[in-house]
């Protein structure tokens, strides 16, 4: 089979935010791109094949003890190279310039007068905005290099070793702050490192499914589906793969949102014609919640319920080897800038992931794409736009959005309440533009008036956030006419509530969820 990994850009990555968004940058060109970790040894670079390397910003300055340097030896690959920002700083460093401290620190848009068109300058004219974040500047130049652009700031901005190919930008050509930056990153990509716009997803699908094929034979694979983006493109695509040998599991643990089951049940049988094994396990996870109020007891015993159930059904196929799973990218990439601190806040990931001991080979179909490019990937298969762009729902469901008790009735007022939250948000126009919004039913209950009469109800709390990647978020500032409409039908159509709130607050210091 054709390996369509055969034009690479590798991304060194030095800890700057912006690492991602090149190999990002990257791979929208059509070109495929990875991310390592600045110290990567030379040996694995070399065994990757890049066409390219790309030295990423980072938050060091290279005269600072224990600064993160790359080995001198990649830039005898014969390869192009550009450093940007602190990867520009450390190219000089490490060919006997002198890189130093700026008097002023340079953050924000700049105007960039290019001094010579020429390599990743090239076609952009005279000058162009660019977008500046660093403290440190280019002082003396390395050997064998030449300014090509500068800044009021910088008399540095951009300079290059044209005959090798290695180039060094002191602003971001990633961010959108830089109009400019997709054709300074193509010229690189393109004309400098000579690569050809190849990376497609309809070849990635073709190469993915041959993939597939060759590892799974004639063996069976087992996957579970919640019905989110990553588990449905993973099953879509593995039963394109091997058909019947596919055996997706859905799981109802009865903390699902209203009509989900039903909804989940018709796509994924009558659209997507998957070999779907139903569980229907609700009465077993709300008798195991009853009287349960703690946000991590509620956690672990979802997902030890959740595993069981699993088990249990692939127990009832010993034929079964593999297991699908939907890992990206983002959850493998090995570096030096993306470890969150949240994992160890709460115990999030172990829900829905299945243990190790269960001696399934792993197959992880997706681990090489980004969400985006894996919604992509699923609207080349068909699936509807309405599951691609589902906002995020925990694996332990409505549960840790019900604070305190879990009863049948107050799932109703919650599912409910949810559902109003969904229809508005989405009739507004608003549901792709916000990360997650949705209803939290509190643990308290408050007087009202309805009518003549006292009233003493729940109340909902609404919570709408934006964010890159639920790390960290902001509230939405959602219009006071939605949010009117909101409380107004919820208090008026949903039984048991009688007052609404709306959560302003942001991650951190709050989370998304309540609990
Ligand atoms: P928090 O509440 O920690 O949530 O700000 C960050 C993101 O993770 C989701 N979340 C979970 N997902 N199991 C999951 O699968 C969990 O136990 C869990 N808790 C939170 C949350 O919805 C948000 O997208």
């Amino acid at each position: 089979m054709k390996d369509i990994h055969t034009e690479k850009i590798l991304v060194l990555d030095f800890g700057s935010q912006y690492t991602q968004l090149i190999a990002r940058r990257v791979r929208e060109a059509k070109v495929y791109s990875e991310i390592m970790p600045y110290n990567t040894p030379l040996g694995k670079i070399k065994k990757f094949r890049p066409k390219g390397i790309i030295l990423s910003g980072g938050p060091s300055s290279v005269y600072q003890k224990g600064a993160p340097l790359c080995s001198r030896k990649i830039f005898d690959l014969n390869i192009p190279i550009l450093g940007i920002c602190y990867g520009m700083q450390l190219m000089t460093h490490l060919f006997g310039g002198k890189v130093a401290r700026a008097q002023k620190r340079e953050y924000g848009k700049a105007e960039l007068f290019i001094d010579n068109n020429t390599g990743i300058l090239k076609g952009l004219g005279d000058g162009t905005v660019v977008w500046m974040s660093h403290g440190d500047k280019i002082d003396e130049m390395p050997e064998g290099f030449v300014a090509i652009g500068h800044t009021p700031n910088s008399p540095v901005a951009a300079m290059g070793n044209v005959r090798k190919g290695f180039y060094g930008l002191q602003f971001h050509p990633e961010v959108v702050h830089t109009p400019k930056g997709s054709e300074i990153l193509h010229n690189f990509i393109f004309s400098i490192c000579g690569c050809s716009p190849s990376w497609t997803m309809k070849s990635f699908l073709d190469y993915s499914l041959g993939n597939i094929r060759k590892a799974v034979g004639k063996k069976k694979v087992i996957c579970a589906l919640s019905g989110g983006v990553d588990s449905t493109v993973v099953a879509t695509l593995v039963s394109r793969a091997v058909g019947g040998q596919l055996i997706s599991i859905f799981v109802n643990n009865g903390l699902l949102r209203k009509g989900e089951v039903e909804k989940v049940l018709n796509l994924f049988s009558e659209t997507l014609h998957l070999n779907l094994k139903y569980a229907d396990a609700a009465d077993i996870f709300l008798k195991k919640l009853d009287g349960v109020i703690d946000p991590e007891q509620k956690r672990k015993i979802i997902g030890r319920e959740f595993i069981r159930v699993f088990e249990r059904e692939a127990k009832k196929r010993s034929d079964v080897v593999f297991l699908a799973q939907g890992t990206l990218y983002p959850d493998v990439i090995e570096s030096v800038s993306f470890k969150g601190p949240s994992a160890t806040i709460k115990t999030h990931h172990n829900v829905g992931g299945l243990p190790t001991k269960m001696k399934f080979k792993l197959i992880e179909p997706l681990r090489e794409l980004f969400k985006d490019e894996v919604r992509v990937l699923g609207k080349e298969m068909g699936i509807p736009d309405d599951i691609l762009w589902r906002q995020p729902f925990p694996g332990p469901g409505l549960a840790v959005r019900i604070l305190g008790e879990i009863t049948e009735g107050r799932l109703n007022i919650l599912r409910e309440a949810d559902a109003i939250v969904l229809e508005e948000i989405k009739a507004a126009g608003l549901y792709r533009d916000i990360w997650q919004s949705f209803a939290v039913l509190l643990p308290v209950k408050t007087v009202g008036v309805m009518g003549d009469e006292r009233t003493y109800e729940n109340v909902i709390a609404l919570r709408a956030v934006t964010s890159m990647d639920g790390m960290t978020a902001d509230w939405v500032k959602l219009p006071y006419e939605l949010l009117g409409r909101l409380s107004n039908r919820i208090i008026n159509e949903v039984k048991g509530v009688n007052r609404v709130v709306y959560d302003i607050s942001s991650k951190p210091p709050s989370t998304i969820e309540w609990e």
